[in-house]
């Protein structure tokens, strides 16, 4: 059996099936990586088709390639679990984008829809379908991931930190509603995670990275790895009671 990066196995993920959305890059992949390395069948979805499908090919999991905010797209990858692998045991939500910097005041309502229609209308979408098909099993773990933007203000950010602050209101309330079905609804808080996602904003000055560096009190950028971990660890049952929760992931950089 291959291992995760950690080494960790749990004895109960093997067999089961995972959807990732967001897989194709950063987060969501490792996450793909994680769980089919802890021997899950898996349904990839996100709407960059060529990198979709070669992690596919490589993590031999099934695809619905396209974009989170259209529901059919959502429902059809859903479906595909259902159809094709027989059931949905554990899903991460990780599609999401950071948006151009702007001043709240400068920010287009073009721009506020689009980021909020991916990063939060897009989790809306996925724990509706998802949670339909748990809820009938009576049993499921959906992880969505949000950000550390989701607890605190975000200067020149504003419609990625309402967003991601509204996905932790999703979260506990899909927690609360299917709590007596057997299904669990969390959420990670990566903090600033190397990913192609936040290497584009590095990009556009150096001196974005050395302030993103210092206001992390652990001294490094994190790692997807260290973000799927925490991610696989809330799907598996070593959490079993752990629901409507909101795990930080950041090295420290909020606790100041
Ligand atoms: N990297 C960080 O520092 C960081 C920090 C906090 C939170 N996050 C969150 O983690 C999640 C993953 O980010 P990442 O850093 O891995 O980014 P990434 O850009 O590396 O990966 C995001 C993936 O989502 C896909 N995607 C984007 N919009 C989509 C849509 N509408 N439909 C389908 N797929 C879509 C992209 O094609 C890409 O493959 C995001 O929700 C992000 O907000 C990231």
């Amino acid at each position: 059996m291959k291992s995760t990066p950690s080494g960790v196995q749990y004895a109960d993920m093997r067999g089961k099936i995972a959807l990732v959305t967001g897989a194709a890059s950063g987060i969501g992949e490792a996450c793909s990586r994680q769980f089919a390395a802890q021997g899950c069948r898996l349904l990839l979805l996100d709407r960059d088709v060529d990198r979709l499908k070669m992690l596919a090919a490589e993590l031999d999991a099934r695809v619905v390639a396209g974009d989170v905010t259209d529901e059919d797209t959502v429902e059809r990858a859903v479906a595909a679990c259902q159809a094709h692998l027989g059931g949905l045991d554990y899903a991460v939500n990780s599609a999401g984008v950071a948006g151009r910097p702007a001043a709240l005041d400068d920010t287009t309502l073009e721009e506020w829809q689009r980021v909020t229609g991916i990063n939060l209308t897009g989790v809306f979408l996925c724990l509706k379908h998802q949670l339909r098909t748990m809820k009938a099993a009576g049993k499921g773990a959906i992880v969505s991931i949000a950000s550390g933007a989701g607890l605190i203000g975000t200067p020149y950010l504003a419609p990625y930190c309402a967003s991601k602050h509204a996905v932790l209101g999703l979260t506990k309330t899909a927690a609360m509603e299917v709590a007596s079905s057997g299904v669990r609804v969390n959420a990670v808080l990566p903090g600033s995670t190397r990913t192609p996602m936040l290497e584009d904003s590095m990009r556009q000055g150096p001196e974005l990275e050395a302030m993103i560096l210092n206001s992390i009190p652990c001294g490094r950028l994190g790692t997807a790895d260290e973000i799927a971990a925490a991610a696989l660890w809330l799907c598996s049952a070593q959490a079993s009671y752990v629901n409507g929760h909101s795990l930080v992931v950041d090295g420290a950089t909020i606790a100041r």
